[in-house]
């Protein structure tokens, strides 16, 4: 039986949770800092999965001990943003929540795979990277999955199809330079160029850059968890079930697509060993433009980051 760690009893740590015990994907571990609300909600959905005659036990707890020989780490700790907030406002606050649950991660779990959802997502996960010294195949951000999933619905909403009917690709930075490729959408192998005018479909691009901020914007006290938390979970199922399903994650790249030393949205390949490969797929002159400037935005947020760090590190030295 698989053990799957899910770090944050929040809204997105929850429904990850409940997609994950849904599928029986294994022994389900919900940790937060505050015990008792992880034991709560973990009471709450083992007992809705006792109503579908499944049997799986989510274990709530405040105890990193736990998490033992978990074979997936999903990372969903940390704080999320409210109207007028972008996702990288949370930068320096959650690298801090991050780089703390990643140490306790891997003291019980040496061998995981872990998969941040923490924003900002592409430079967490490279955080959660360089303080976890695992293997870049085990270390992996969710994000292409969810943007992709909006692509669909505005998609479908506009030409009045259903969402299953429709195919997307979104690369990059999980924010509002995300690159939705409209020259890979298809609806039935169709290319959407022949199936609406040019100028809805940059509309429905913008809205999807922007589709995050619309439902904190309607929530007004948080963001989105219910596409986040079962897109989380269909990179654990595609891991754990060994899937080799072809999917966007954020995944440190080392001369892919020209990109070196960032943590990036391409379509990737996941199965038991976490990233089997990345998948390089061929961009137009448009996409590649977007998605250059996507990656150019990814790494001057991480260099901040790190320049906060340092500072951090250098004050530390001064106290001591
Ligand atoms: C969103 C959060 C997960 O896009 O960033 O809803």
């Amino acid at each position: 039986m698989k053990k799957i760690t899910i770090i944050g009893a929040g809204n997105v740590g929850a429904h990850a949770a409940v997609s994950a015990a849904t599928l029986e994907l294994g022994n389900i571990i919900l940790l937060d800092t505050n015990a008792d609300l992880a034991k709560g909600k973990a009471l709450d959905i083992t007992q809705s999965m006792a109503l579908f005659h499944n049997d799986t036990i989510v274990k709530g707890t405040g105890d990193y001990e736990d998490t033992k020989d978990s074979d997936i780490v999903i990372i969903t700790a940390g704080v999320s943003r409210k109207p007028g907030m972008s996702r990288d406002d949370l930068l320096e606050i959650n690298a801090n929540i991050l780089i703390s649950i990643v140490k306790q991660t891997i003291h019980y779990s040496p061998n995981c795979i872990l998969i941040v959802v923490t924003n900002p997502i592409n430079t967490m996960v490279q955080l959660a990277y360089e303080t976890s010294g695992f293997s870049k195949n085990r270390v992996i951000g969710m994000a292409g999955i969810l943007d992709g999933g909006r692509f669909k619905h505005y998609i479908a909403q506009e030409l009045n199809v259903g969402a299953s009917e429709v195919t997307t690709m979104v690369l990059g930075d999980h924010g509002a330079l995300m690159v939705p490729l409209e020259d890979h959408c298809q609806v039935s192998g169709q290319p959407i160029a022949e199936l609406m005018p040019r100028e809805r479909i940059e509309a429905i691009v913008e809205k999807v850059q922007h589709g995050g901020s619309e439902i904190v914007n309607l929530l007004k006290t948080g963001s989105a968890y219910f596409a986040p938390g079962l897109a989380v979970i269909q990179m654990a199922k595609a891991i754990i079930r060994d899937e080799h399903k072809m999917l966007p994650c954020a995944v440190y790249l080392e001369g892919e697509y020209d990109v070196n030393g960032a943590f990036v949205g391409v379509p990737v390949v996941l199965g038991n060993n976490g990233i089997e490969r990345i998948i390089e797929i061929q961009l137009s002159d448009k996409e590649k433009k977007a998605f250059n400037v996507s990656v150019a935005h990814i790494k001057e947020r991480t260099q901040d980051l790190n320049k906060q760090i340092n500072v951090g590190k250098n004050s530390e030295d001064l106290n001591s």
